[in-house]
């Protein structure tokens, strides 16, 4: 065991934000290991609170604390809710990291975005790309809480030598995704639109933007894995990020999210409406090198989030 290794064996796991998409799939990924999962039911506990937090920590000691409790959405969601963004996400994030130090929790792992880079960053988008340019206005509420989460993990690793780290993620998908339209990110929305215009025999399906744009898209449970992965071997001040290396064009994530439902309709890309910025691919190589690669090939992860949902009788 050396220095930058957690070992996860007989320790209590605290996930904050156990029901969301990120936190469920980490949940489902942790029950595996040899270590107890800790959870603050969202009808229990609010973040928010930072007393309850603490008397919630104070009473269930965690070892190590993974965060996955936010106020996420898309677009939409952004511009219409710029104060949640902000003041819930800092808020939450203050508590938590907080509190974890104050109940001497041996490990943290806060989650930053790909989205927080700046627009034009060059791609692909390496760690060191962070706060080097101009955020992308449209959610750059979400984006300054979420640097300031890092900044405070780096803070308490510099000033209580906290080993507390932070991971970016790039896109992700897959089941408990929010598929309300208001608030949804590209992948959920697709899916219930092309889901719907199905079902109606709606002959166009409505897409934002261009479709010319490039996004890179991973499965929540590749992302959960890497999560553990750095839970248990990774330990620097700066964050790292989590991705698949390859990126696509909204365009072709709409075909192909059109052949798995079969839908034979046409798309019209409404380009009054925003897109965000014009290629988003994080640069995967430091974690590559650490070992971890994503597994789940993007086809295969949308017929299966498809085909869960039908399932469960979502639609
Ligand atoms: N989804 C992505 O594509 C993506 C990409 C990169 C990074 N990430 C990061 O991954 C993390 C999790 O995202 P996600 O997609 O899993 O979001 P999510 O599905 O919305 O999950 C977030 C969870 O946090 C909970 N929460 C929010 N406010 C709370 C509060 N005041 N008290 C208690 N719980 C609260 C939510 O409960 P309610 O639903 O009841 O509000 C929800 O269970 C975030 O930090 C996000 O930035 C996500």
């Amino acid at each position: 065991m050396n220095e930058h290794t957690f070992d996860i064996n007989n320790k209590k796991i605290y996930v904050a934000g156990s029901e969301g998409m990120v936190g469920s799939a980490v949940c489902k990924e942790l029950e595996k290991e040899n270590c107890q999962v800790i959870k603050t039911p969202r009808s229990e506990t609010d973040l928010m609170d930072k007393q309850s937090l603490d008397r919630w920590m104070s009473s269930n000691n965690p070892d190590a604390v993974i965060i996955c409790a936010a106020k996420v959405g898309g677009i939409l969601a952004n511009q219409s809710y710029p104060v949640d963004f902000l003041y819930n996400n800092l808020i939450m994030q203050c508590n938590l990291i907080n509190s974890s130090f104050k109940h001497n929790v041996k490990k943290l792992v806060f989650l930053g975005s790909s989205c927080i880079y700046p627009k034009f960053s060059p791609q692909p988008i390496t760690e060191e790309t962070l706060m080097s340019g101009n955020l992308e206005r449209s959610n750059e509420w979400y984006a300054i809480a979420k640097i300031a989460g890092i900044k405070l993990c780096q803070a308490y690793r510099k000033q209580y030598n906290c080993d507390f780290i932070s991971a970016m993620p790039t896109n992700l998908y897959g089941p408990n995704d929010n598929f309300d339209l208001e608030n949804s990110h590209v992948i959920p929305a697709l899916i219930r639109k092309c889901h719907e215009a199905k079902k109606t025999n709606n002959d166009t399906l409505e897409v934002w933007g261009s479709g010319n744009v490039r996004r890179e898209f991973m499965h929540v449970d590749d992302c959960a894995k890497a999560i553990i992965f750095l839970l248990k071997s990774f330990s620097e001040s700066e964050h790292i990020n989590i991705g698949t290396g390859s990126d696509i064009t909204i365009k072709n994530l709409v075909e192909m999210i059109k052949k798995i439902f079969d839908y034979r309709g046409n798309i019209f890309f409404d380009s009054s409406k925003p897109e965000g910025t014009p290629q988003k691919l994080l640069d995967v190589s430091k974690i590559n090198k650490l070992g971890w690669r994503a597994k789940i090939n993007l086809e295969e992860g949308l017929r299966q989030v498809i085909s869960g949902l039908k399932e469960e009788n979502f639609y």
